[in-house]
């Protein structure tokens, strides 16, 4: 890790996570995430978020905090924006090199640090307007931003300065490597971190777009010179771009979502699959794009980041052993947990002696509240007449896409 200077009295850190774990036990990273530390320097010094000790960070962060030029045994606040381990992981290791530190959070946070790290000494709880003044005409507001991402979580607000410490809010999967600002990536690395940004949120916010919605509105009421946040590239010079996008992904709770199709799909012995080419066949006669994910070869975080933000969804499969293709069923129940709600939705599959996956299906999507096109399923290897009618229901579930709102 280096640090970075963003104002007179701030400084970012960062540590690059590059390895073959999953985020969060779940999600691959393969362009890796960082963990973005931050420290800020009146007369008296605050370190904003921490990070777990996970493929070198706590040795870069320390390293970091040396290079900005701070004593981490002098620091005199540790301000916990989020306490998932992420952030927080080294807590117990930072404490013992600097025992008076005061840990400030929200009252939920510091409920947390009890809980993970068993620390009861040294805890400050702050709300909603309430102030840090560091001395030397520098000072800190804390705004609740609860469920972005978990429900004691905070964004920190450094008037003097204009920037927006927004932990997990704003962020996106993908390392920075020696740059860590908007202006220092190019065209081709944004297009990137873009893509990275939005399976991030699918897979950590979109359950949690409500709480985004309010939590933009809340900061809109300061001026956002600088977005920090904890994983991710720190935006300096268009802050408004990732804030902005935030809200876009927000929205598609409620509909807005590219008219495009997610085409989610599995096959057994290639009967499901040759069906499924002729319902994007149908598709495109719409003159409608689609992108396909062949599971469960294709990560579910992937699918994800495709269903998010796509109107229309093809889920394709054959029956096993009288239920759903079991990698469906998966796929299904994420789809569900992250809110992908609502969609205009065609399943269509093969099956060998007996159907079966449609009653699981229905049942499983019940809380969906998808609209679906009527179903196809068939025996064996489709015929002409069932490759026809799936034809045809690809272009019914296209024309839907096109005039949904
Ligand atoms: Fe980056 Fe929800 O922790």
């Amino acid at each position: 890790m280096k640090s970075y200077q963003i104002s007179e009295r701030v400084w970012a850190l960062h540590s690059d996570i590059d390895t073959d774990d999953l985020f969060e036990g779940i999600w691959p990273i393969p362009e890796g995430v960082s963990l973005n530390s931050y420290i800020v320097k009146g007369e008296k010094t605050a370190l904003i978020d921490l990070v777990r000790d996970w493929d070198g960070a706590a040795n870069s962060l320390q390293a970091g905090i040396r290079e900005a030029g701070v004593d981490i045994a002098k620091i005199d606040y540790l301000i916990l924006n989020h306490l998932e381990p992420d952030h927080t992981g080294w807590l117990a290791e930072f404490k013992a090199r600097n025992p008076g530190v005061i840990i400030i959070a929200t009252a939920k946070g510091i409920e947390l640090v009890k809980s993970f790290y068993k620390i009861t000494e040294g805890l400050r709880a702050v709300k909603s307007g309430d102030t840090l003044d560091l001395g030397g005409g520098t000072g800190l507001l804390f705004e609740e931003a609860p469920n972005v991402h978990w429900p004691e979580t905070m964004m920190t607000y450094c008037p003097s300065s204009g920037v927006l410490f927004s932990c997990d809010a704003f962020g996106s999967y993908g390392k920075l490597g020696d740059r860590v600002f908007d202006d220092q990536f190019d065209s081709a690395e944004h297009e990137l971190f873009e893509k990275e940004g939005l399976r991030y949120y699918s897979n950590i916010v979109s359950s949690f777009g409500i709480f985004v919605k309010r939590a933009i509105a809340k900061m809109s009421g300061h001026e956002i010179k600088v977005v920090a946040p904890s994983h991710g590239m720190i935006w300096r010079k268009n802050p408004m771009t990732i804030i902005e996008r935030y809200s876009k992904y927000a929205s598609w709770l409620d509909g807005g979502r590219d008219k495009e199709v997610c085409v989610i799909w599995g096959s057994m012995y290639g009967n499901t699959e040759k069906g499924l080419k002729a319902v994007t066949d149908g598709i495109e006669s719409e003159g409608v794009k689609w992108v396909a994910h062949r599971i469960p070869n294709e990560d579910v975080s992937y699918v994800l980041a495709d269903a998010y933000r796509c109107e229309g969804i093809v889920l394709a499969m054959p029956t096993y052993e009288y239920k759903m293709f079991p990698p469906m069923a998966y796929v299904i129940d994420i789809l569900d947990r992250k809110h992908v709600w609502g969609r205009q939705v065609l399943r269509i599959g093969s099956w060998g002696w007996v159907g079966g996956a449609k009653k699981e299906y229905e049942e499983r999507i019940a809380p969906l509240k998808w609209n679906p096109v009527e179903s196809v399923e068939w025996a064996g290897a489709p015929e002409a007449a069932t490759l026809a009618q799936l034809r045809e229901r690809g272009a019914e579930l296209a024309r839907r896409v096109k005039s949904a709102n």
